[in-house]
């Protein structure tokens, strides 16, 4: 689905300083949900905006849903395959009504006013905002608001979604609210790209590319990346906290079976280690 390929970028026309993106491979599959793991100022959005067409790379080859990110004639076909959800709900509106919002994206696609208002009916239920369609964004709370603004992406019905942060300025319940609808969306067989330095939300991604510097550092299951603790501190990230308490445990001589990497699977660990004792 994305085939990148040796893909460089820099904002700077000082070639003495290293590309922000620096010669990166960067392979996902259709259905996959992958998260990018990185501290800040890694790269992370900068390579997010490499893959709908709203920066080019300078060198390298990236097709992202068969089309050559290069190609501007197909920059349009591009935008409405792959979604982006942003950090901040409030930079992501053009309107004061939620319904107008989500037909501006639509109108730029010339679809009819009867296709548009059924797309705007079923992506405000698919994001469980179903009668918010005369409400003002603007007077939402702040998981309402960026539910609205993923209203706005799934009524497009793109392949890829994108979530760059999407869930860093909500409250945990607003959290939740988003990362259940990125599975929902997962489970639809979207293909999903969810950016984000809250290692924990990476968990339950497919596959981990783990961003240092402006290269993939790591890339592997959640396992394989998570449980790397050494690797993760290089990478400037905290390790995951049940990781930590399993590498202490080790450290004083309680060894558990397997390295966590959820509570849930940290207690079953502890609860085998009593029933062995
Ligand atoms: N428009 C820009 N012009 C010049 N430099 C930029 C621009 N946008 C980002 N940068 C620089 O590029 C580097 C990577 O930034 P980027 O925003 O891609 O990182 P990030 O991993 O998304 O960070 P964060 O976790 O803070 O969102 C940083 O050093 C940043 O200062
Ligand atoms: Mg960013």
């Amino acid at each position: 689905m994305i085939h990148g390929n040796d893909i460089t970028f820099s904002y700077s026309i000082n070639t003495k300083d290293p590309p922000i993106i620096n010669h990166v491979d960067f392979n996902v599959d259709a259905g996959e949900f992958i998260a990018i793991l990185g501290a800040n100022g890694s790269g992370k959005s900068t390579f997010c905006k490499l893959l709908n067409g709203l920066l080019l790379p300078q060198s390298g080859k990236l097709t992202v849903a068969d089309i050559d990110v290069h190609n501007t004639d197909k920059l349009w076909e591009l935008r409405r395959k792959i979604g982006m959800v942003f950090q901040n709900p409030d930079n992501q509106f053009v309107s004061s009504v939620v319904a107008q919002d989500i037909a501006f994206g639509l109108e730029n696609y010339e679809f009819s006013r009867e296709e548009i208002d059924k797309r705007i009916t079923q992506s405000l239920e698919m994001v469980n905002m179903q009668g918010f369609e005369n409400a003002c964004p603007h007077n939402l709370s702040g998981g309402q608001k960026q539910r609205i603004a993923i209203a706005g992406i799934l009524a497009l019905h793109p392949d890829i979604i994108v979530f760059d942060e999407a869930t860093s300025m909500l409250d945990p319940i607003g959290r939740k609210e988003v990362l259940d609808i990125i599975q929902q969306q997962k489970a639809f067989g979207k293909t999903i790209i969810m950016v984000t330095h809250y290692i924990e939300e990476a968990v339950f991604a497919d596959k981990i590319y783990l961003m240092h510097q402006g290269t993939f550092s790591a890339y592997g299951t959640p396992f394989d990346i998570l449980t790397n603790s050494e690797r993760l501190i290089q990478s400037g990230m905290l390790p995951l906290t049940v990781v930590k308490l399993y590498e202490d445990l080790k450290k004083m001589g309680i060894c558990l079976e397997h390295c966590p990497i959820t509570i849930a699977e940290f207690v079953e660990e502890l609860c085998q280690l009593r029933q062995k004792m």
